[in-house]
């Protein structure tokens, strides 16, 4: 396998010379200042039972949703100690030696492990940025299934890194529940409908370390993409660097802590017959500091066939796209997917 990883060319103590398989397009790299003015959705009404409240967020979220596919959440019931402990072990991952972080590597085609500066993703450039992604099954919460993951494949103590992220990923699991209830009222639909096609999938986790880059004009953290999955819950931390575009630019994710951003993605695109965004974001890195990111993607259960509710087709309404399992285009991104190329109508 050709992998480059970050630290093969001790690149983080020289960074003299930019390898050319981190430079991008210098096009691409247009950037702007500008911030995005996405919507900013208290979820505590989701518990008050006010349903003309109910109705205005829903109403700012399909909005968004048509528009461009991101918002922002508040009051979304992660408590804020609980992000911070994340980020902590994110860093207790990210510090060990790379000897270590390779004996948890993510193999080609695989969904987790450790991996540095991964191209799978891109047809050309490699990202600055190492990741450490893992499974997480809703229904299995009880079972140790991250504790156990975290010690098989980066030793013994990292236990306490497996508990951290098992409650993270509860509360995670918790609040797609709710966001996805949202977007039902937000497209009209039996309010419960997703939470039921979601309460039971498998999730992907993952932790995001930028390292602070010299040459950052140069590269990209995360290159332009679109997410494959259903629904995407972010935290960023204070650095900024997260990037969505809409109205036909690039602008600027302001970084807040007290809130968690939300995108939709592919699959839920699918879903909603095409009327929501998948939305089109990518991440810069910082010249001086690191930046860290922790991402939990929500997908369906593996073999669960993606298809919009009748209900939500208006007659004679097309479907956009043919039914699909999550398995299969899951398998088809791992595969081959480009995601500087055409996303989701590149699988059919
Ligand atoms: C991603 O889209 O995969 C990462 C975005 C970020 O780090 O903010
Ligand atoms: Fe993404």
């Amino acid at each position: 396998e050709n992998m480059i990883s970050l630290f093969d060319s001790n690149m983080l103590q020289k960074q003299v010379n930019m390898p050319k398989e981190f430079i991008w397009p210098s096009t691409d790299l247009d950037t702007t200042q500008e911030e995005l003015k996405e919507p900013l959705i208290d979820l505590s009404i989701m518990k008050g039972g006010d349903e003309k409240a109910i109705a205005s967020a829903a109403e700012l979220v399909r909005k968004a949703c048509m528009d461009h596919g991101f918002f922002q959440v508040i009051n979304h019931g992660v408590e804020q100690d609980l992000i911070n402990d994340a980020y902590c072990e994110t860093d207790s991952i990210f510090k060990q030696p790379i000897s270590r972080k390779l004996s948890a590597k993510r193999v080609a085609g695989g969904i987790s492990g450790y991996s540095g500066a991964h191209a799978d993703r891109y047809s050309s450039k490699l990202p600055w940025k190492e990741t450490f992604s893992f499974v997480y099954n809703h229904q299995n919460s009880l079972n140790s299934q991250i504790v156990n993951y975290f010690k098989s494949v980066l030793g013994e103590d990292f236990q306490n890194t497996g508990l951290v992220y098992e409650k993270y990923c509860a509360a995670m699991s918790e609040l797609s529940l709710v966001v996805m209830e949202l977007l039902a009222i937000s497209l009209g639909i039996d309010r419960l409908h997703y939470r039921r096609f979601f309460q039971d999938g498998d999730s992907i986790m993952r932790c995001n370390y930028y390292p602070p880059c010299k040459s950052s004009g140069l590269t990209f953290g995360t290159g332009p993409h679109s997410d494959p999955t259903s629904l995407t819950i972010l935290h960023q931390d204070q650095v900024g660097g997260l990037q969505v575009f809409a109205n036909k630019k690039w602008l600027s994710v302001r970084p807040r802590s007290e809130a968690l951003v939300i995108n939709i993605g592919d699959t839920f695109m699918a879903l909603s017959n095409g009327r929501y965004k998948s939305c089109l974001h990518r991440a810069l890195v910082n010249k001086y500091i690191v930046r860290k990111s922790l991402v939990f993607f929500v997908c369906p259960r593996k073999d669960k066939v993606v298809k919009p509710l009748e209900s939500l087709l208006s007659k004679n309404e097309a479907r956009k796209y043919p039914d699909f399992t999550w398995a299969s285009l899951f398998e088809f991104t791992q595969k081959h997917y480009r995601a500087d190329v055409a996303t989701l109508q590149s699988f059919f």
